[in-house]
């Protein structure tokens, strides 16, 4: 490369206008929300980095896709489109398009759980160990001890905990109907799994006689940190990286919100015929007929497109760099991160910026709500108010207190980031003055979603 400015690797052909508010208007939205972000008006954030699903913007030839759509109930041609570029990457021999990941979890876990299963990942996503746990089966998460330490520089802090994984299947023996890997591991930093750790999770599985499903959300992303990482993978087609860890594995599930580009959409696909039917008579009870699922036509054909889109280097370079970029500039402001920086956002560390504030105090929620107050950007707490409430209504801290930015795909340019930048150290600067806040108003379960705040007087 001759130049050092990694540029957007497209044009932008089409515009939705930001509302640009004053601190004073996002003091009093933010109050009238009860101090939860997932209670604004949407257009009252200036820069949404809640999450990286279904928000990113699709291309020119994605939407030229959708105008391709064909509608018909049962047979459509956009199915085989579809299915074509699914199986291109991951060529299992079933496919079955769901609305999106979480759908593809239920009808999996329905199959495949039950009160006397255990199921093993390197860390479950919220919705896969909810699903999971609604079978009665139990969610456990084996993923290596660098991958709960926020300071740990290992290159895969996705990978799973091998001799772990191993003790794990051998005392539950004819309880654990399938392990699951989720590349990247989204709910440790977006930190990617090696195709090494693959290859070992595989034997594993062999060795106990237990298929291996992949939680592929961004394989992508981590068949690019496995090309710019992993001895011996350096200059391979990131599409044949993903095609061997595909190739390790029984089935995966799927949302299309990520990788795939799309704004809605996921599939589950397997190599089983008979689980492959029973999950197809579950579709067909809350998704759809198979040839659909829970899409339209021209769904189906605009991830087909994106899926090719995704695996392109300049797309991708640009994507992980652009991540990085943003962490970088936090880190050198003193602002503490997750770090290696991984590859769908950036992870604050609220609980070493603030710790005056006590977790119980939700310092997460506090440097949210600054970040939204200061400069209009919404991110979302991953600490004590996600997890530290128990079933039994007793509350501890979380194992760490975070704020996710997540960065859509293709949405935001690099003079949006360089925003974000200067509100973080803004906020950073005046982080001795934050308070804390108290819970006034929460629900039973998932309380993250819907609980009312106020500050507490400082
Ligand atoms: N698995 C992983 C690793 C995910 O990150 C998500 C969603 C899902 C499964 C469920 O997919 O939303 O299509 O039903 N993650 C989003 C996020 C919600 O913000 O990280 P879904």
């Amino acid at each position: 490369m001759e130049f050092r400015t990694i540029i957007e690797p497209f044009r932008i052909q089409s515009v939705a206008p930001l509302k640009m508010t004053t601190a004073q208007h996002r003091r009093e939205a933010v109050a009238a929300a009860g101090y939860n972000l997932f209670n604004l008006h949407a257009e009252d954030v200036l820069i949404d980095l809640l999450t990286d699903s279904g928000t990113g913007a699709m291309s020119r030839d994605q939407w030229a896709a959708i105008q391709h759509g064909d509608e018909s109930y049962a047979g459509s041609p956009s199915f085989d489109i579809f299915r074509t570029a699914v199986q291109d990457l991951f060529p299992f021999k079933h496919v079955i398009p769901t609305h999106q990941g979480r759908a593809a979890e239920k009808i999996l876990f329905t199959v495949l759980g039950g009160s006397d299963k255990t199921i093993p990942s390197n860390t479950h996503f919220d919705t896969t160990r909810a699903n999971i746990e609604y079978t009665g089966a139990e969610a456990t998460d084996l993923v290596i001890a660098e991958g709960r330490d926020p300071a740990s520089q290992h290159p895969f802090k996705g990978n799973m905990d091998i001799a772990a994984l191993d003790a794990y299947l051998t005392r539950n023996a004819g309880k654990v109907p399938v392990v699951m890997m989720t590349i990247t591991n989204n709910s440790g930093g977006g930190q990617p799994v090696s195709l090494g750790n693959l290859r070992e999770v595989r034997a594993v599985c062999d060795k106990h006689g237990v298929p291996l499903f992949l939680d592929a959300c961004r394989f992508a992303e981590n068949a690019w940190f496995i090309r710019q990482r992993e001895p011996g993978q350096q200059g391979r087609a990131v599409a044949d990286i993903v095609r061997d860890m595909a190739a390790l594995a029984d089935g995966m599930t799927m949302s299309a919100k990520k990788d795939p580009m799309g704004n809605i959409g996921g599939w589950l696909a397997l190599n089983d015929d008979a689980i492959a039917e029973q999950c197809r008579n579950l579709l067909i009870l809350t998704e759809g007929f198979p040839t659909y699922g829970g899409l339209a036509g021209r769904d189906l054909e605009a991830l087909a497109q994106g899926l090719k889109e995704v695996v392109d280097h300049d797309y991708l370079r640009y994507r992980i760099r652009s991540t990085a970029y943003l962490g970088e500039a936090l880190l050198q402001s003193g602002i503490p991160v997750v770090q290696p920086i991984g590859g769908h956002a950036v992870y604050l560390d609220a609980r070493a910026l603030l710790p005056h504030i006590p977790p119980l105090q939700y310092p997460g929620q506090a440097l949210a709500v600054a970040l939204y107050e200061a400069g209009g950007i919404r991110g979302c707490e991953i600490g004590t108010v996600m997890f530290g409430r128990h079933p039994d209504g007793s509350e501890t801290p979380a194992a760490l207190d975070l704020v996710r930015l997540a960065i859509p795909r293709r949405t935001y340019t690099q003079s949006h980031i360089d925003y974000v930048i200067e509100v973080c150290q803004q906020v950073g600067a005046n982080a001795k003055a934050l308070r804390g806040y108290r819970i006034v108003a929460e629900p039973k379960q998932l309380r993250h979603f819907t609980a009312r705040f106020e500050p507490v007087a400082g």
